[in-house]
């Protein structure tokens, strides 16, 4: 197959969501529909419901063991879809965010109850912010929720998107008897009391016809004509060019659980969702088709077995083809590398691949060369944006417990920052230690790993900062830098990009520094133009 062929194949994307909107169920059933698995619950997923570190842990050993859930593959209808894990959990909410540059589109899934929810704002505020085509999947119909109206309502309000449904519900919870598809014009029918199949799919051109009274009653025939008049009167037509510049975003409603509006979701997502985008790096734009491949790290992966320690960086290919035993430039170290054994991934095996293609993820085994968002090129110079670091919410000293251990306890530092565990800011001042993270979560997780992976130990101490906001580079010269410097020295710390770091203690003393020093310029994200 042509390489043209092979990236218009390919749909990658990722299931963004609030814990238990069904994310894990809805993955599940596209992995079915795809025939890569058999039976549901055979995705384990890193499903972290409750904050405990035993949990994490005992989830991470598993994922040791199968890290190819980060990545599920599948072909559908002759595409290769792509799916790419996000956590759920808010302590883990970088790890998603890195995972968001990887995608082409994402589908965001809601709860016909619970409506939209704190992660789920979040997380679709970076998607939009980057023009991510967007299709809304809003689930458990078969339970009593809320009006479908009122929830596009929300979706519109909280998550500042343009909504267009493409299926609208016919009743809900205990009268839910199917769906409109407005995509393919046609029913979908429940089956009897226990609603779990569906009974049969018609199709309806016309829906003024009176086969609708017969389908499903007068009532809800009655009801669906109404609410099919509104959703045609107040929601623009769907325009395929506008969802894909991150501008309208289709709706559709169903049932993950039973399996149920989620195959008129998918056949609409193999037609309309984009095949591997243009990315933007420092130097240029890259579109896929570009004959050289280029491609970045948007994920480290720790094994957890502590006798290989070896990572798996997650590379997302821009363009190009990756080919095994190939030298490629690694940027920033300015060396060549070869792969010999990089790993595709399909439902939940991963195997060794000789090309990849656009859009594809490569796990490329790592002894500590890379780093979250290095780039691998075929000599050109390019630095791929869109990975920043966002300001942790917690702050703490990381103290050596153990001094007979300290080459193992920086080592361990630095490879868990590495794979964006957490964030490292070193003090300007003194150069300790700050370990700033988004969850407290974070902490545990990094002692029980630098105890069981490095044999190192470490204690805490409290940080008082409240934000980290990163030093816009100042001439020299600048007098009213340099005042900002001597006056700041002591919250003052270098990043490990080497980036200059104000760690504001409260909101207050920001605020002064702000007004007081007004050409020195504070982002609150690392990457800034
Ligand atoms: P997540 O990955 O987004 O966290 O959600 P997950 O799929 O794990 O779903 C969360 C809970 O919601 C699960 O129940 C799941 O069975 C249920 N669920 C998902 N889709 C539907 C649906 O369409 N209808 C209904 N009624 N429930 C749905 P659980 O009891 O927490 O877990 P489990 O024991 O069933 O696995």
């Amino acid at each position: 197959m042509s390489f043209l062929k092979e990236i218009e194949k390919r749909r990658t994307f990722g299931i963004i969501s609030h814990p238990d909107a069904g994310k894990t169920t809805l993955t599940e059933k596209l992995l079915l529909f795809g025939g890569a698995i058999q039976e549901a619950g055979a995705v384990k997923n890193n499903k972290i419901k409750k904050a405990a570190t035993s949990d994490f842990m005992e989830i991470e050993r598993q994922r040791g063991i199968s890290v190819a859930t980060s990545v599920l593959a599948f072909l559908y209808r002759d595409k290769k879809i792509n799916i790419l894990d996000t956590p759920g959990h808010k302590d883990f909410a970088e790890d998603t965010f890195r995972t968001l540059t990887a995608v082409d589109s994402v589908i965001v899934v809601i709860d016909v109850a619970k409506g939209v929810e704190e992660q789920t704002e979040k997380l679709v505020e970076v998607c939009r912010m980057r023009n991510i085509p967007m299709i809304v999947f809003i689930n458990k119909l078969d339970r009593e929720g809320r009006d479908a109206f009122d929830l596009l309502d929300e979706v519109e309000q909280k998550l500042g998107l343009t909504v267009t449904p493409l299926s609208f519900p016919i009743g809900m919870g205990y009268d839910f008897k199917g769906i409109y598809n407005l995509w393919e014009k046609n029913i979908n029918l429940f089956k009897g009391e226990s609603k779990k199949k569906i009974e049969d799919t018609i199709a309806f051109d016309d829906l003024e016809s009176e086969e609708l009274e017969k389908i499903i009653g007068e009532k809800a025939a009655d009801t669906l004509r109404e609410n099919l008049e509104l959703v045609h009167g107040v929601y623009p037509e769907f325009d395929k060019e506008a969802y894909l510049a991150g501008q309208q975003q289709p709706v559709f409603f169903g049932s993950a659980l039973n399996n149920f509006g989620v195959r008129e979701m998918l056949d609409c997502f193999v037609d309309i969702a984009p095949s591997p985008r243009p990315k933007k790096a420092e130097e240029r734009v890259v579109t896929a088709k570009e004959k050289e491949m280029t491609g970045f790290v948007f994920k480290i992966h720790a094994n957890m077995d502590p006798k290989h320690r070896d990572r798996l960086a997650f590379v997302k290919i821009v363009s190009g083809t990756f080919e095994r035993n190939k030298p490629y430039l690694h940027v920033r170290h300015n060396k060549n590398l070869k792969f010999s054994s990089p790993n595709a991934f399909f439902a939940e095996k991963k195997e060794i691949v000789d090309i990849s293609y656009p859009g594809d993820i490569v796990g490329l085994h790592d002894t500590g060369n890379f780093k979250i968002g290095d780039t691998l090129t075929e000599g050109e110079v390019l630095h791929y944006k869109g990975i920043p670091s966002f300001s942790p919410e917690h702050f703490r000293y990381i103290n050596n417990a153990d001094p007979m251990r300290s080459k193992q306890l920086n080592k361990g530092i630095d490879q868990l920052m590495d794979e964006g565990v957490a964030q490292l800011f070193t003090l300007n001042l003194n150069g300790r230690k700050v370990i700033g993270t988004v969850g407290a979560l974070q902490y545990e997780v990094i002692q029980y790993r630098l105890e069981h992976e490095y044999g190192a130990k470490c204690t805490y101490e409290n940080f008082p900062a409240y934000k980290a906001c990163w030093v816009d580079p100042q001439d020299p010269g600048n007098e009213e830098f340099s005042e900002f410097q001597r006056v700041k020295q002591k919250f003052l710390a270098t990043d490990k990009r080497g980036q200059l770091v104000f760690l504001a203690d409260s909101q207050f003393s920001l605020q002064m520094v702000q007004q007081k020093y007004p050409t020195v310029k504070l982002h609150f994200t690392s990457e800034f133009d």
